[in-house]
C-alpha cells in the first residue's frame, strides 16, 4: 500500500483534484491508463515489434564482491528512458480529455523527452512541437526534425526553464497539450509500472538502485515500486556536482512538483569531467555507447559498492543508464582528445 497511500495517490490528487477525488477514482484511472498504454504500443507496426521498455540488465565488473548491473535504457526505441514516460503522459492526456487525435503535443525540453516525443508522435500520428533553447547540439534538433516535429527556439541564456515556460504558455487543450513531465505524476507512474517492475523481475534481491536525476520521475517511480517489496532497498540519487548534461539537482526553484525527498535515501555527487570520462570508458572497455549521465551513474554505483564492500556487505546494485551516446558525438564527451582540449565550446545550456 505504500505506493497508493504515501506516494502515487497524493501526487495525482494534488495535480488534478477533480479527476482523483478518492482512491477508487484513482484506481479506475490507473487501470484505464495501463490499458491505453498497451493499446498505443500495439497500434503501430514499429512499437508492436520494438516495444518501449523491457530493457536488458547488463553485468558490469563487480567491486569488492558487490555486483553491479546496468539497466540499459538506451535500448528503448528512441534511445532513452523517456519513451516510457511519453507513452504514459500521452495515455494520461487522452484519459483526462486533454488530447484528441489532431491535438499538437508540446513539451519544453533540450533533450531526450523531445526526441522520444518526436519519434512516438510520428509513430502514433500526432503532430509534435518542441520548445528548445537555441544553443543545444545540432544533432538533437536534427533528430527531432527528422521525425517531423516542429522546433521553436527559445533564448539559450534562459536554459531549459525558458523552454518549459514557452511550452506552458502554448498549452491550449484540445488544440495543443503540454505534457509537463516535471509536474505530471504520470511520469512517476510510468516508472512504477514499468522500470520498477522490470527491475524486480530481473533482479529480485536488488540491494540498491542508483539513478541520475532530471525530472526525478525515474527515482520516484522505481523507489515506490522497490520499497513496496522491501523498505530496506537503498535508493541513491546521482546529482551533478556543478553541471552534467540533461541532469538537474532537484532543489530550490529547480525542484520538480513530482519530487518527494522522502523516497531518496542518499545523494552522490559526480563532477562533469568524471562523468564524461566514465562514458568514454564504457564505450572503449565494453562497446557500450551511452551518455555522460550513465557515466555519472556508474561512478556513483562503484562508490556505493566500495562502501558496501568496506562494511562487509555484499549484494546487487542496479544502476540506470538513461540514454545512448550517439547524440553526444559532437559534444566534448566524445570528441577526439585533441579536439576536446582545443575546443571546449560545444557545451549545452545549463538548466
Ligand atoms: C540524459 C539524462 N539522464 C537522466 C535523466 C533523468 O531522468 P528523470 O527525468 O527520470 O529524473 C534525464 C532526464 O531528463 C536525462 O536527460
Amino acid at each position: 500500500m505504500i505506493a497508493f497511500v504515501e506516494g502515487l495517490l497524493p501526487l495525482f490528487a494534488a495535480h488534478d483534484p477533480s479527476h482523483f477525488p478518492h482512491v477508487d477514482a484513482f484506481l479506475a484511472y490507473w487501470e484505464r491508463v495501463r490499458a491505453r498504454v498497451a493499446r498505443l504500443q500495439g497500434s503501430t507496426p514499429l512499437l508492436a515489434r520494438v516495444p518501449v521498455g523491457q530493457t536488458p540488465l547488463m553485468e558490469l565488473p563487480s567491486v569488492g564482491g558487490v555486483e553491479l548491473w546496468a539497466k540499459l535504457e538506451n535500448r528503448n526505441p528512441s534511445g532513452s528512458l523517456k519513451d516510457r514516460i511519453v507513452l504514459y503522459l500521452l495515455a494520461d492526456g487522452i484519459e483526462r480529455g486533454l488530447i484528441e487525435p489532431s491535438t499538437v503535443l508540446i513539451e519544453g525540453t533540450s533533450g531526450n523527452t523531445g526526441i522520444a516525443l518526436a519519434m512516438l508522435g510520428a509513430a502514433l500520428g500526432y503532430p509534435v512541437k518542441i520548445f528548445m533553447p537555441d544553443n543545444v547540439s545540432a544533432e538533437r534538433r536534427a533528430l527531432m526534425e527528422a521525425f517531423g516535429a516542429g522546433v521553436a527556439l527559445t533564448p539559450g541564456e534562459l536554459g531549459t526553464d525558458g523552454a518549459i515556460e514557452a511550452a506552458r504558455q502554448a498549452h491550449d487543450p484540445p488544440r495543443s497539450c503540454w505534457l509537463a513531465q516535471h509536474e505530471n505524476p504520470a511520469n512517476v507512474l510510468a516508472h512504477y509500472d514499468t522500470t520498477g517492475a522490470e527491475i524486480l523481475e530481473q533482479c529480485p534481491d536488488v540491494a540498491a538502485f542508483v539513478a541520475p536525476t532530471g525530472t526525478t520521475g525515474t527515482l520516484m517511480g522505481v523507489s515506490l515500486r522497490l520499497k513496496e517489496r522491501d523498505p530496506e532497498v537503498e535508493i541513491v540519487a546521482v546529482w551533478p556536482e556543478e553541471w552534467i548534461m540533461g541532469l538537474r539537482c532537484p532543489v530550490g526553484d529547480k525542484k520538480p512538483k513530482i519530487y518527494d525527498e522522502r523516497l531518496i535515501d542518499r545523494v552522490i555527487e559526480i563532477a562533469d569531467p568524471d562523468a564524461k570520462a566514465a562514458a568514454r570508458e564504457l564505450a572503449r572497455r565494453f562497446g557500450l555507447l551511452v551518455g555522460p549521465s550513465s557515466g555519472a551513474a556508474w561512478l556513483a554505483a562503484q562508490r556505493l559498492a566500495r562502501e558496501y564492500a568496506a562494511r562487509g556487505r555484499g549484494g546487487r546494485i542496479v544502476v540506470c543508464f538513461p540514454d545512448e551516446g550517439a547524440r553526444y558525438l559532437s559534444t566534448d564527451t566524445f570528441l577526439h582528445e585533441s579536439a576536446r582540449t582545443q575546443n571546449d565550446t560545444r557545451r549545452e545550456p545549463r538548466s
